[in-house]
């Protein structure tokens, strides 16, 4: 039987659990032609709930782009003509025409048409290096230009990306998209300090363009639910206290959620009881699979770091820089342990939520307070 819990990649279907009030507000804010950022930590769903958002739309014409592989302007440029090419015509209208199209809005630009390895047409162009913001610009404009038959939604996913393929991009951006009265945007990101200088930075070419929406882990009961459906559906039964242990253990995190579900349903499968041992060997089984992974990222801390990592491990949201932690924890002064949350946070090793400090993974958290047991 095939596991049912799924991680690292979108999920879909049945194994999208409930974020019902998310999708209803993502899909009427696509739908009124509105523009929105969407923002969380990394894995907690974003692209999962856009992808099943543009799902269920049909009367907005929807395209996803992600930024996260794209390694510079060029690229950016290349990739996206593309991306809009196939989605916003049908090769049924035969290449000479798309072509003609295409030259009339890109301007200075000859788009030419290869055949990848698979025989599917690709778009090339030539860009001259001090041409490349004006391509760009063209490019950006397509989509409004094409007058295609239905509003458009576009969401770039890794939005915060932004910035390091082209320091100028977000205001080439901005100054076209608000000019089109056809298309909307969606901006996933999942740095929220990055995120927030570009959306809320009143000297940002993109300060409140769009409402603000954040991804917040999904509910105890909903997980709940969902962990049992999958159970119940593949035939096996889960305890409740399994459920809690899983729970208890990725904080709702989706992904870590999805996890630590996959790794309990394992050993479900291979007919471990669920007694008094069973909490013991489904941990280690999740802790030894990382274990290589945080040692890695470990070595390359410096002591304050893992001091202040260590602290944090235990004190679960309660102050670090109480005079109790220095003490208990044997921490360095507070403006040294400042330096090491900054670099902890820039790492994305912790994050920063309502003034207090937490990991980003509560695997690599249980891996660290269990370091020096
Ligand atoms: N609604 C959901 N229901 C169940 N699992 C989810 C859901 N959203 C996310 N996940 C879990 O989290 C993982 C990461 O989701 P993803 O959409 O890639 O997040 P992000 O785009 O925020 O990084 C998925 O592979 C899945 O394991
Ligand atoms: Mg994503």
């Amino acid at each position: 039987m095939v596991n049912p819990f799924q991680f690292g990649k979108v999920v879909q279907d049945k194994q999208f659990c409930n974020r019902q009030r998310e999708l209803r507000d993502l899909i009427s804010a696509i739908k009124g032609g509105n523009s929105l950022w969407l923002y969380s930590p990394r894995r907690f769903g974003k692209t999962s709930l856009v992808v099943n958002a543009f799902s269920q739309i049909e009367e907005v014409k929807t395209i996803y782009f992600d930024l996260f592989n794209i390694r510079d302007n060029r690229e950016f440029a290349t990739k996206y003509l593309n991306v809009l090419t196939h989605e916003l015509f049908t090769w049924k209208q035969g290449i000479t025409s798309i072509l003609k199209k295409l030259s009339v809005h890109l301007k200075k630009i000859t788009p030419t048409v290869s055949l990848d390895t698979m025989g599917n047409p690709s778009i090339g162009i030539d860009i001259k290096p001090n041409e490349i913001s004006q391509t760009i610009e063209s490019i950006l404009e397509l989509p409004q230009k094409l007058n295609f038959p239905k509003p458009i939604c576009i969401a770039f996913d890794e939005f915060q990306e932004v910035e390091r393929l082209d320091p100028f991009l977000k205001n080439i951006m901005r100054s076209v998209f608000q000019h089109q009265q056809n298309v909307s945007y969606i901006f996933l990101g999942s740095k929220e300090s990055l995120m927030n200088a570009i959306f809320s930075d009143a000297k940002s070419p993109f300060f409140q363009f769009g409402e603000k929406m954040k991804l917040a882990p999904i509910s105890r009961s909903d997980l709940t639910a969902y962990i049992e459906s999958m159970f119940k559906e593949t035939q096996l039964k889960i305890k409740n206290e399994t459920i809690e242990n899983i729970l208890h253990l990725s904080e709702c995190h989706p992904h870590y959620t999805q996890y630590a579900a996959y790794v309990a349903w394992g050993l479900i499968n291979q007919k471990i009881q669920q007694d008094e041992n069973f909490k013991q060997i489904w941990l280690s089984r999740i802790i030894e699979s990382q274990s290589d992974a945080f040692r890695t990222i470990y070595e390359q801390l410096n002591t304050n770091q893992r001091k202040v990592l260590y602290a944090l491990s235990y004190l679960d949201g309660h102050s670090i820089l109480s005079n109790d932690a220095m003490i208990k924890y044997n921490l360095p002064p507070k403006s040294t342990i400042n330096t090491a949350l900054n670099s902890l946070l820039k790492k994305t090793l912790i994050l920063k939520s309502n003034g207090s400090y937490k990991f980003e993974n509560p695997i690599f958290k249980i891996w660290i307070n269990k370091l020096y047991d």
